[in-house]
């Protein structure tokens, strides 16, 4: 094919496999994405679609924003590649300061890894690592929760609790690692915001540690909100209530933002949000509004600085990194975005639209094929009632979404609505309006 018709439509689909996709499915029905403007995506048959999910989380300032594309451009003029061992560039540096500005409490020190994946994966070394240094060796457990996502590598997959991302490779997960139970209780149906019940959840971390021994685990991770499986939104004291289980017991608490920094919840991120500083934190997508991979890790000074001066002069005092931590073009990307941030003020802006688009997602509650509905800042969760087999119903409704013109991703058979903080109001009805449509034209076929 001519390189000119590259992003156009290819002549074969067969050999590439794609990932999270029913490959057979796809490939029979193809979707092609080939432009995307703003909250807008066109299709390869030329369809217009409102990205009603921020690109999976990734793009809440929109699509084809100039001052990024500018940005990376003029990076790559200028310095294309800096290996990041032993030696850096100016901008990581810079950008570092940045978002050590926007993260809570003293979590100033910041590492960049490749994806949300690896950042988390860094999040779990860099806890060891720190009970290693105080000799407290013998912390090797994690505690994660069920219906959590963290991510695709060994570490992520292991803490995670999605069923199906563990099942295929439980022979291979990490050992030592226990979860808790999710927090989506019975009488949480239909609620918005945080649930006033559930708070106790957060005990069994407590019931771990007595049965595990609090002296060996290392961190405990959660997403403030869990995202993938649905926007579970923490019942209000839940996440102050796993801060203290921590604190008592020496035990890291590890919150993954990688959905809910950069404000999805109206605030920099959910621990400003809920008022619940942790220890570590793990950021990526937003980061660099999505258009190029790049994972952070903040972490609080004491922790850098236990670790690093454990090491003996001149050593390298983690053996941890990427090849891509860090790379000029992810930088200028995600300065680009921190100004875009400020001068914006893009937090507010979200903080501002939540109610509005909340108000929309539950006003589509008397569709009968839906289950459930839960939201919080810019974020929801819309549960398909289950047909036949899990995530049957989830993909038939997206699918019928699609055709009339909204997108986003279903996980299961819960669809994961998450607008562009840049929507105006007319923009979030345009999604309602055509989710009401889509979901009720799947309605009619059951
Ligand atoms: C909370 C959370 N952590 C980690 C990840 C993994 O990020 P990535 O796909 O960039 O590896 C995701 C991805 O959706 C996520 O939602």
């Amino acid at each position: 094919m001519a390189s000119e018709n590259r992003t156009g439509i290819p002549n074969s689909l067969q050999e590439h496999w794609m990932p999270f996709t029913s490959n057979k499915s796809f490939k029979k029905d193809p979707r092609l994405i080939t432009e995307a403007k703003g909250v807008y995506i066109k299709d390869h048959k030329g369809r217009t679609q409102i990205d009603a999910s921020s690109g999976l989380f990734c793009n809440p300032l929109g699509h084809g924003r100039k001052e990024i594309i500018n940005a990376i451009t003029k990076q790559l003029e200028t310095l294309d590649f800096v290996t990041p061992f032993q030696q850096g560039f100016g901008g990581s540096f810079e950008l570092a300061t940045k978002i050590a500005k926007h993260t809570p409490g003293n979590l100033n020190q910041i590492f960049y890894t490749i994806c949300g994946s690896t950042a988390v994966e860094t999040a779990l070394k860099i806890s060891i690592a720190y009970h290693k240094a105080r000799g407290h060796g013998q912390r090797f457990r994690f505690v994660g929760r069920e219906r959590a996502y963290h991510g695709m590598n060994i570490g992520a997959t292991s803490v995670g609790g999605m069923i199906n991302n563990v099942k295929t490779f439980a022979s291979i997960l990490m050992p030592g690692v226990v979860h808790m139970r999710h927090t989506h209780l019975p009488e949480h149906k239909f609620v918005k915001g945080q649930p006033e019940t559930g708070a106790e959840m957060a005990n069994d971390l407590e019931r771990i540690a007595t049965n595990f021994g609090a002296e060996n685990i290392a961190a405990c991770i959660v997403e403030p909100i869990s995202g993938s499986t649905g926007t579970l939104v923490p019942p209000k004291g839940y996440l102050n209530k796993l801060r203290e289980i921590c604190d008592n017991h020496g035990i890291l608490l590890i919150f993954d933002e990688v959905i809910t920094g950069w404000g999805r919840t109206g605030s920099a991120f959910a621990a400003q949000e809920y008022g619940v500083t942790p220890d570590i934190m793990t950021m990526a997508k937003a980061t660099t509004n999505g258009i190029v991979p790049m994972g952070v890790v903040a972490v609080k000074e004491e922790i850098y600085d236990t670790v690093v001066n454990s090491a003996p002069e001149g050593a390298i005092e983690m053996f941890h990194g990427y090849t891509y931590s860090g790379i000029p073009v992810a930088v200028a990307a995600a300065l680009a975005v921190q100004d875009i941030f400020e001068k914006e003020d893009i937090f507010n802006k979200a903080k501002n639209l939540s109610s509005y688009f909340l108000d929309g997602l539950f006003s589509l509650k008397d569709i009968e094929c839906i289950e459930n509905i839960r939201g919080y800042g810019m974020m929801g969760g819309i549960d398909i009632k289950m047909s036949e087999k899990p995530g049957k119903a989830g993909f038939l409704t997206y699918k019928h979404c699609y055709e009339v013109g909204v997108n986003f991703k279903a996980t299961g058979d819960c669809l994961i609505i998450a607008p562009p903080f840049i929507c105006e109001k007319k923009q979030i009805d345009e999604i309602i309006d055509k989710l009401r449509k889509g979901i009720s034209n799947y309605n009619k076929t059951i």
